[in-house]
């Protein structure tokens, strides 16, 4: 009880992760390292958003394993089950009912002009859902429902937030006040890690080269060997700037896990080669995800606990999530049940 009261004074975070692909070294920096950080100081939500996930095809199979293996990673990389509310999306059905009434408030041009669905819809072409058109107003309804102050993420989720605060501003003009406007957390290392062999383009979860991106759970001697690997330049010298994208990538993922900033990181390098940072980056990120991977590995044989985590938690969130949607039905002109 005393927990609860403490959190009702406490400022509301939601974030969350798609299930969709083997999570990477960005998702980690760029997300979850600054969940750990923030989870004493406000009321969490952490979600496993597999309704997302689904926007692309899952083979059923892949879908259920990675689900559970995100909350693993979630706990494992030390977000505490029992300080925050850890849930799986589809288990809060609240989320599919707000998201329709926020997609019937969301206009075709604002979805159209999303990066991220402009360059699925290119690779896709004709055969794109239109789960993935709506995938924004889903994310709205995420955030929304639970009075979110602050949302964690990583740089490439601005522009959804940014719709989902013009969204919860037109709602509240139509039918006065119901969400609190929500900002958006960008951690100042690990924003943007970006792809290994191509440096200039995002490391993403869905990529077809596996030497481009680290996953959180592949193992020492491949992490080591793929960053050994990643694309520098001939320039040989240490610097953090636009022109060396390679070597700024590899300092980025160092800055984000020492927590040192690049710029202190290019005077240490001084004089040294890119061996010497490449060597260092490796043992960095092996030091951060070999305890993660080692707990991972000891979550996944609990599935009784797994379940009780996501069951407590789809409790929870449905709680908050209702009370919200209630309002919004009613605002809207519903007839309560
Ligand atoms: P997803 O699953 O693509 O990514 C999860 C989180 O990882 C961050 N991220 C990165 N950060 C740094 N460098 C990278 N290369 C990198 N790749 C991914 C993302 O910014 C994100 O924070 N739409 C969201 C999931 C979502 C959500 C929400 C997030 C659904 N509902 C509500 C916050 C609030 C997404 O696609 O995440």
């Amino acid at each position: 009880m005393s927990e609860n009261l403490n959190n009702e004074n406490k400022k509301v975070i939601f974030s969350g992760i798609q299930p969709s692909g083997d999570l990477t070294l960005g998702n980690y920096l760029g997300a979850l390292k600054n969940w750990v950080k923030l989870q004493d100081d406000y009321d969490c939500y952490f979600c496993i958003v597999d309704l997302h996930a689904i926007t692309v095809r899952q083979k059923p199979a892949d879908l259920r394993r990675r689900s559970l293996e995100l909350l693993s990673i979630y706990i494992a990389a030390g977000i505490s089950p029992e300080k925050n509310t850890l849930f799986i999306q589809s288990h809060v059905p609240a989320h599919a009912e707000c998201s329709w009434l926020l997609t019937c408030n969301t206009y075709m041009g604002e979805l159209s002009r999303m990066t991220q669905y402009k360059d699925k819809s290119q690779k896709m072409g004709s055969s794109i859902g239109v789960g993935l058109f709506n995938y924004p107003s889903l994310m709205a309804a995420d955030i929304l429902l639970y009075n979110t102050d602050l949302v964690p993420v990583g740089k490439d989720q601005t522009q959804h937030l940014e719709l989902t605060r013009d969204i919860a501003t037109r709602f509240n003009s139509t039918y006065s006040d119901t969400f609190k406007i929500p900002e958006g957390y960008i951690p100042k290392e690990g924003a943007k890690i970006m792809d290994l062999q191509e440096p200039l383009k995002k490391m993403s979860k869905s990529s077809d080269n596996p030497n481009s991106i680290i996953l959180i759970m592949d193992p020492p001697e491949v992490i080591r060997k793929k960053i050994s690997r990643a694309v520098t330049d001939s320039l040989g010298i240490v610097n953090y700037t636009d022109d060396q994208p390679g070597v700024k990538n590899l300092l980025n993922i160092l800055s984000a896990i020492k927590r040192t900033s690049p710029e202190e990181l290019v005077s240490y390098y001084k004089g040294k080669g890119y061996s010497d940072l490449k060597s260092d980056v490796a043992d960095a990120v092996v030091a951060e995800l070999e305890p993660i991977q080692k707990k991972v590995q000891e979550l996944l044989k609990d599935k009784s606990y797994l379940e009780s985590i996501y069951k407590e938690g789809a409790q929870k969130a449905s709680y908050v999530a209702n009370k919200t949607l209630r309002k919004m039905q009613k605002k809207i002109g519903m007839i309560p049940r």
